[in-house]
């Protein structure tokens, strides 16, 4: 019988090295997080991306200053709007500038709104469908090339999604709903899945991650408009608010060895908040992000 204490290389189960990976949304907030992850788990090329270069250009010095990274890792600045098909494509090409393969697409960058249902615009409907639902698609499209060009059955390319608790359960609610913003976190976890049975025999595992709150630029408004970081950690199963760690550790988890056979899953990230709204003992909380 086989040795069952016998792992393969344990050591390495969690390394990304020399690994390339892509980081939407990654000049600030969860996606600077990970960002910072796979670089400290070794991988050779970060390459981040958000509409603003000067905001890239200073992710990229920030993480190039890491004291622990792999000798001659670095974070590259390539700046483009996801939301639309010139954008993702230029994204592709700038980054084929500098590799010809990407092991890890982390598609994460997002926006929400938030409007009473009366008036909750057209327009704003609109702008978060297209960069938190097409644009995630069109980037797993556009690099899907690059992702398959290293992949192979023992070594998956992965794709991670950013999606929410939100697209769970129920998002913000009353003057700050979060309408689009809700039915577009739920649209990527159905994207997510499908494209995990799609892709996977193209050796591209795909995977969704569901933040609760975060005290990011984003979220930090709606949630102290709606009781204060505080209360919304004190409301919270964990007693917390979500840290960088707990991005970091999902997302290295999920691109390595450890997660090569982690396929079309959703993986909460909230302290177990979703749950308590669904218990009958507590107040209920408001929103979700
Ligand atoms: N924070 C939370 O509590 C929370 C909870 C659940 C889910 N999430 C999700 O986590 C992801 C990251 O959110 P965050 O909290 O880190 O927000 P954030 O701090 O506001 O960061 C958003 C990032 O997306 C970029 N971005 C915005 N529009 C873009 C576009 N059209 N094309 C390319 N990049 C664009 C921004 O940079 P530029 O402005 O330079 O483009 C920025 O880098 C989002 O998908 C969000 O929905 C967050």
């Amino acid at each position: 019988m086989a040795d069952e204490t016998a792992l393969n290389d344990f050591p390495s189960l969690f390394s990304l090295k020399g690994k390339v990976a892509v980081v939407t949304g990654g000049s600030r907030g969860l996606g600077l997080n990970a960002a910072s992850a796979f670089l400290q788990a070794g991988c050779s090329k970060v390459f981040i991306t958000s509409r603003k270069a000067k905001a890239c250009d200073s992710a990229v010095a920030q993480l190039n200053r890491l004291p622990n990274l792999e000798p001659g890792a670095r974070a590259i600045s390539v700046p483009a709007d996801s939301s639309t098909l010139a954008g993702v494509e230029s994204l592709v090409s700038q980054v084929s500038r500098h590799t010809e393969y990407v092991d890890i697409l982390f598609a994460n960058a997002g926006a929400t709104w938030g409007e009473a249902f009366d008036t909750h615009p057209e327009s704003a409907f609109q702008k978060v469908m297209d960069l938190n639902v097409k644009g995630v698609f069109l980037c797993i499209q556009k690099f899907a090339p690059l992702l398959q060009k290293r992949a192979t059955v023992d070594d998956p390319s992965r794709v991670i999604i950013t999606s929410s608790v939100a697209g769970l359960g129920v998002g913000a609610t009353g003057p700050q709903a979060t309408f689009g913003y809700s039915a577009s976190k739920a649209a990527v976890i159905a994207l997510g899945r499908n494209l995990a049975v799609e892709l996977g025999p193209r050796h591209i595992l795909v995977n969704s991650i569901c933040p609760g709150w975060f005290p990011t630029k984003m979220a930090t408004g709606l949630l102290e408009m709606t009781g204060g970081l505080e209360k919304h950690a004190a409301r919270n199963p964990n007693k917390r608010l979500g840290r960088p760690e707990d991005i970091a550790g999902v997302v290295v988890y999920l691109s390595s060895r450890a997660g090569s056979h982690v396929n079309g899953a959703t993986i909460q990230i909230d302290g177990g908040a979703l749950w308590k709204t669904v218990t009958l003992e507590d107040e209920p909380v408001e929103s979700k992000l």
